[in-house]
């Protein structure tokens, strides 16, 4: 799902040497939509650039041997399913320029594994996830909001083809938990998101057109804020003339 990072300069602490601060993308979607699908095609059409993946489920709680005996029960598409405070904090700090560790989740055992990511900083940072649009903390910090809509149908049968060959579920136990807790959140707290998108994407991977755009505008900011720092009086005289 992500693309590793080089190494690059960086002093004791991990911050790194450049004030450049990186372009933010929040992905939002249903499960299932085609949102990792949309961040990959992103990335492999910025190949030029350095951009780093961060996936929202990577800051699930942890589930301990009580909540474990009703995992059945439990709502894995309730905005407190996550960690949010650990979400932001590793954001902040990359906004900042510091290195960082994202823990690593594990779906059939819903837990985190020993092995955490180390994130460099880059020119570009994807957020994505089922409700990245959810928290207005994580909303204004980004640069560019998008949501992947797709049919519900079309994501159930996604979901339980995925499920029950790379997450370890029945069939059954997918319609379960997609009736019980995934349908009803999604409706209660992922839709209403999709207002707060500057794009929404239909058809997801499809979608060349959607992506092209997508990835014209994220290299037309990357440009303008490298011209910026080259000639930083031509963008004073442009906005003077905008106004
Ligand atoms: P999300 O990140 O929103 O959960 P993914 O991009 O991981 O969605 O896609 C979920 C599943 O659906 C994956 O197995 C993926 O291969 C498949 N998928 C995604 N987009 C398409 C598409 N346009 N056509 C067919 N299958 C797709
Ligand atoms: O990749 P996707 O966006 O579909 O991942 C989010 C989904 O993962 C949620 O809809 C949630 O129901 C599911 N999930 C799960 N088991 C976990 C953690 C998340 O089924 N342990």
């Amino acid at each position: 799902k992500e693309k590793d990072q080089l190494p690059h300069q960086s002093n004791a602490s991990g911050a790194r040497s450049s004030t450049k601060q990186p372009f933010f993308i929040g992905v939002a979607g249903g499960t299932a939509s085609g949102k990792t699908t949309v961040c990959n095609m992103i990335i492999t059409q910025l190949h030029d650039h350095r951009i780093i993946l961060i996936n929202q489920d990577s800051f699930y709680h942890s589930l301990d041997a009580k909540m474990l005996q009703k995992v059945n029960e439990y709502n894995f598409d309730h905005p407190d399913a996550f960690n949010m405070e650990l979400m932001l904090s590793c954001v902040e700090k990359l906004k900042g320029g510091l290195t960082v560790n994202i823990p690593n989740y594990d779906f059939k055992s819903h837990k985190n594994t020993e092995h955490a990511r180390q994130v460099y900083p880059a020119d570009v940072i994807i957020l994505e996830g089922i409700l990245i649009l959810h928290d207005s903390r994580v909303r204004d910090l980004l640069n560019m909001k998008i949501f992947v809509d797709e049919d519900s149908d079309v994501r159930l049968a996604r979901r339980i083809r995925r499920d029950t060959i790379e997450r370890g579920r029945s069939i059954q136990n997918v319609l379960d938990q997609y009736t019980k807790s995934v349908k009803p959140s999604f409706e209660e707290f992922v839709l209403p998101t999709k207002k707060y998108a500057d794009i929404i994407i239909p058809r997801g991977g499809d979608n060349d057109v959607a992506i092209d755009l997508i990835v014209q505008h994220i290299r037309m900011k990357l440009g303008q804020h490298n011209l910026c720092k080259i000639y930083p009086n031509i963008f004073v005289i442009h906005s003077t003339f905008q106004i």
